[in-house]
């Protein structure tokens, strides 16, 4: 099962057929880099479009020595975590946060916490049980106001502090729980709280029309009648249901915290088809997964969280399913030169 577009692939393109290598600058770093004579910017394979790159030299950690580094790789993170990116393969980050830190009261559940997200592409957030991946998701849906750090939206500095402001800026997050009302139908769910209305009443024809559409271009097949009650769905479906009142919007970043963790095989097969088209429809999304097969099933790039630090961002194509393993469990890696 593989979902994700491979190197050089004309598939692996961005919204609207932009090519995801298209290079435009980063928005700038936290902590201004100073360009040294001693490490020239050399263009990878990738990035100049011949082939995949084999990531040699690229690795950024704290204890990897600067003179190793590329010029994009020594611009980045001011928290200290290893940003593993091919130069050149940046654009803007549609969100983009900066040394993040949420603390409930005494106990420090998010330090120093980084992390990109990309449009046109899947970015799995992984960790294990504890590690804070809900927190950080809860601070970009506008759940949990951040105590510090920087929230970037478009390179924009901005401080959501409700759903509702997050939703405004076009951030949805699909949470572990769904949040779904099981004694309403498909469309009073997906509409909840945001109902359409002509006048003074509802404009159920609409919503009808509307949630069907936006099930029909998710290839949405299995549900029936939109007017059936949530209760009657399997986890799959609802799955699916929540992922659709989550794009309903314009959304640019939808988050899906564990969206396959209580599915069987041909579900978790479906809710991944749909995360992939989804960022193949040019959202940047988000996806938290403790399931490795998922991860790299559907994912471009991998941020691994450990006690609260982002411990690495890399792209899925430079690692392995092993790597990434030790990366959550121990916070650290050894051959990619990531020692915690
Ligand atoms: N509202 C809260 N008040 C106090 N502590 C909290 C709160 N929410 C989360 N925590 C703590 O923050 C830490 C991170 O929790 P979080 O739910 O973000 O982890 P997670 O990475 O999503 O884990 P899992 O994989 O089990 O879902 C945990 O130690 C948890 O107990
Ligand atoms: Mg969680």
């Amino acid at each position: 099962m593989r979902f994700r577009p491979r190197p050089g692939d004309p598939a692996n393109a961005g919204p609207r057929g932009a090519p995801v290598s298209t290079p435009v600058r980063d928005a700038p770093p936290a902590t201004p880099f100073t360009a040294s004579p001693a490490a020239p910017f050399t263009a990878s394979p990738a990035e100049a479009g011949t082939g995949p790159w084999d990531g040699a030299g690229a690795v950024v950690g704290r204890d990897v020595p600067a003179a190793t580094l590329s010029a994009h790789d020594r611009s980045t993170r001011a928290g200290g975590a290893a940003w593993w990116e091919p130069p050149g393969m940046s654009q803007t980050p549609v969100l983009d946060l900066r040394g993040i830190d949420k603390s409930f009261g005494p106990v420090r559940v998010l330090q120093q916490v980084d992390f990109t997200a990309y449009a046109g592409e899947v970015t799995a957030l992984v960790g294990d049980n504890g590690a804070g991946k809900t927190t950080l998701v809860k601070c970009v849906g506008g759940i949990h106001p951040i105590d510090g750090g920087e929230y970037l939206f478009d390179g924009r500095p901005v401080r959501p502090t409700s759903p509702r402001e997050a939703a405004a800026l076009g951030v949805e997050v699909v949470h572990q729980d769904l949040a779904l009302a099981d004694n309403l139908d498909i469309v009073q769910n997906m509409f909840l709280g945001r109902e359409r209305r002509r006048g003074l009443v509802l404009d159920e024809t609409a919503m009808e029309e509307l949630a069907r559409r936006t099930l029909a271009e998710l290839s949405v097949r299995t549900i029936g009648s939109v007017r059936r009650k949530v209760s009657e769905l399997s986890g799959g479906q609802r799955q699916t249901v929540a992922i659709a009142r989550a794009v309903l919007w314009d959304s640019r970043v939808v988050v899906l915290d564990e969206p396959s963790a209580a599915l069987g095989v041909a579900q978790t097969q479906q809710v991944l088809e749909i995360v992939r088209r989804l960022a193949d429809q040019g959202l940047a999304v988000i996806l938290i997964s403790h399931n490795m097969n998922d991860v790299f099933a559907v994912s471009d790039r991998i941020a691994a969280l450990y006690l609260g630090r982002t411990v690495a961002q890399v792209r899925a194509a430079d690692v392995t399913h092993a790597q990434v393993v030790e990366l959550i469990t121990a916070g650290r890696c050894e051959s990619l030169g990531i020692r915690g």
